[in-house]
């Protein structure tokens, strides 16, 4: 039984090492030195290699090292192979904190005086209430809900939108397509952690900026490929969004001459609000492989159907 791990080369030491501690009857292989390609029955990946079916002709399951799955391209996985993404409270843990900082930041004006304090000026503007604040999240699975429980204590006025119907004591859930502008309408800051699929690809555009109140912000933790960033600027440069923090972009790392490196509006960090940490990740893939095992339903299994 051997598992093959194609991922952060670094981070790849102490899952090796936490294996052989753990779960010696697992041997480990570390991608590109796969050896006998027959004996690979798992793989833990961050991206896929090229034609999965040829290379690893055994393969029985596919572990997403990773919260989002769509970097390993769905359509191009071998048919009927399951694919399960990886819920480890590390990364859960991330996300709540960056929304944190985020929205935080956000509403008490930290981009503002972060150019005053460049500029030498002192002076403050009013506050507002975080009562009076309103945050809507788009998606409202594992993370959000998270992300939802650690901002309650801070008396925001939490909404949520999804999909499919939601429940979360104290936020205010909407659903589908019908309900999306009365979301909209009425979020001061806006933050997405929607799994990328076909439907929301690109659904962070400009016809969604302006169904929010105006001078609204965004905090974009979900993917790049949420956002069209070109309608970000249009919107941040004409007053409809008033800032934005973006922790991931279409195209990752982004380009020395990327308009975001330098905005004044935009907070950008380099795709880090959340990290697979091994410690805790470990107990979670070990418990999924022990549940392949004993032929039981793994946690976290995605539907190739919607696609998260
Ligand atoms: C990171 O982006 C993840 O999906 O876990």
């Amino acid at each position: 039984m051997a598992l093959l791990y194609k991922a952060d080369p670094v981070r790849g030491e102490q899952w090796k090492a936490l294996f052989a501690e753990h779960a010696p009857d697992i041997e480990w292989r570390a991608w590109p030195d796969i050896g006998n390609p027959a004996d690979i029955d798992y793989l833990a990946a961050w991206q896929a290699p090229d034609d999965l079916e040829a290379l690893l002709p055994n393969l029985k399951v596919l572990f997403a090292l990773s919260a989002g799955v769509d970097q390993l391209e769905l359509g191009r996985l071998p048919a009927g192979l399951p694919l399960v993404r990886l819920l480890d409270p590390g990364i859960t843990r991330g996300m709540c904190e960056y929304a944190s900082f985020a929205v935080l930041s956000l509403h008490r004006d930290m981009l503002r005086y972060r150019q005053q304090q460049t500029a030498r000026c002192w002076q403050a503007h009013l506050l507002q209430p975080a009562s009076r604040r309103r945050i809507g999240i788009m998606g409202l699975g594992t993370q959000a809900r998270q992300i939802l429980a650690t901002l309650q204590p801070l008396g925001f006025a939490l909404s949520g939108w999804a999909r499919s119907v939601h429940q979360v004591p104290g936020v205010d859930c909407y659903a589908g397509d019908e309900q999306l502008p009365a979301f909209l309408g009425q979020c001061d800051i806006l933050l997405c952690v929607l799994p990328l699929t076909e439907q929301t690809q690109g659904i962070l555009d400009d016809t969604l900026f302006r169904q929010l109140p105006q001078g609204a912000a965004l905090i974009n933790m979900g993917r790049g490929g949420h956002l069209v960033e070109s309608d970000l600027l249009a919107a941040l440069d004409c007053g409809q969004l008033s800032g934005a923090v973006i922790d991931v972009l279409q195209q990752e790392p982004a380009p020395a001459d990327h308009p975001f490196w330098h905005h004044p509006k935009i907070l950008l960090t380099p795709h880090i609000a959340a990290m697979t940490q091994p410690e805790s990740a470990f107990g979670v893939l070990l418990e999924n492989i022990r549940r392949h095992q004993r032929g039981e339903p793994m946690v976290g299994e995605i539907d190739p159907t919607r696609g998260y």
